[in-house]
């Protein structure tokens, strides 16, 4: 199961707003494409859009037939398009400024080919990375994981969410793989539903015990003491570890920190984000009310309706028990930590 796969000259997307009954894959040819498909979801997950952001730069030197000396003004373009399509997930904006690094490095060959093709290796690089990375959260992120928990987990954070594995997705496909009898409880993730189509897909075809429900169950299900941990994945994360994430992430840390259950976040450090010092700074992406007014393409209220359809929320940092990162986990305090971590 791939989001993306780079096939000679094009990006080929699974389109994931068709999931789980449908698998529908679009053959990205240019820039635009890529970026049509990140705005309308069909791919997405942070570490997802970021390599499918790099692989579209790619595509934008590809597709370019102007002069040499204004390639670099193209380039810059590409990047304005590809970092105009959703602005909380910080992945987008770190693959971008890798591919951007790598065009300078080699800018200067005569050779436009070339050119093309090392940047096609730095976005095969991004990809790789991620597996790598996703891997390694998961055997950090499987010391935590008790054996027969009953893990909470939100949205989708899986093969679907990035290059493969997954992050909060991957701990738990380590931990049932090292042999424990795990149990995943996955919140359905109103209003586009990538708890119920996309996760629930990936733990039945990972033959992993699991039982969707809805969002408003998650408190119940912790009063009655069937929650052991709650493990979800990050968008954004700040240099004081505030930690944006899909909506409804900062009720079920709430939730938590209520019922003493511990609350960990899965995330490459591609994610995290030392320029901002706390979550205040992240851009919240606001969607179309249309996701809210209509549940399967049936309209459930008026279009006169007021909707307030905001896609992440921010998690203050004193909510989370740790941040498992491929370099392992990181503990409170995460302003000294966090800076700690990246430098290693
Ligand atoms: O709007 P989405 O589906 O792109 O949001 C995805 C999430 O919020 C994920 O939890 C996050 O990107 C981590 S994916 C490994």
């Amino acid at each position: 199961m791939k989001a993306l796969e780079w096939q000679g000259n094009h990006l080929l997307i699974l389109n994931q707003t068709r999931l789980p009954f449908e698998q529908q894959f679009r053959k990205a040819e240019s820039y635009l494409d890529v970026a049509d498909a990140i705005k309308k979801m069909e791919i997405r997950g942070a570490p997802a859009i970021g390599a499918a952001a790099a692989y579209g730069f790619v595509l934008g030197a590809l597709e370019y037939q102007g002069k040499d000396e204004d390639l670099s003004e193209h380039l810059k373009e590409v990047r304005i398009v590809l970092e105009g399509t959703r602005p909380t997930a910080v992945n987008l904006f770190w693959a971008l400024r890798r591919m951007e690094n790598k065009y300078r490095e080699l800018q200067d060959l005569e050779d436009r080919e070339k050119i093309s093709e090392g940047l096609l290796e730095e976005a095969h690089a991004i990809s790789e990375d991620d597996r790598k990375m996703n891997k390694l959260i998961g055997e950090y992120g499987n010391e935590v994981v008790t054996d027969k928990a009953n893990i909470l987990t939100h949205c989708n954070t899986g093969a679907l969410a990035t290059a493969e594995y997954g992050t909060a997705l991957g701990i738990i496909r380590t931990a049932q793989s090292s042999g424990k009898k795990i149990h995943v409880y996955a919140g359905e993730t109103r209003p586009v539903l990538q708890g119920a189509r996309l996760t629930a897909w990936e733990l039945l075809q990972e033959k992993i015990p699991h039982t969707l429900i809805t969002d408003s169950t998650a408190g119940y299900l912790m009063q009655q003491g069937k929650i052991d941990m709650v493990i979800v994945g990050a968008d954004r994360i700040a240099a004081n570890g505030d930690t944006a994430n899909k909506i409804g992430t900062y009720a079920l840390a709430v939730l938590a920190f209520a019922h003493e259950i511990p609350f960990y976040v899965a995330a490459p450090t591609s994610t995290i984000d030392l320029k901002i010092s706390s979550g205040a700074e992240v851009t919240v992406e606001e969607r179309d009310g249309a996701e809210v007014r209509f549940f399967a393409g049936i309209r459930i209220v008026p279009e006169e309706v007021d909707v307030y359809n905001p896609a992440f929320d921010i998690t203050p940092s004193k909510y989370i028990t740790g941040i498992v990162t491929e370099k392992g986990i990181i503990s409170p305090p995460y302003s000294v930590n966090l800076v700690k971590m990246m430098v290693k």
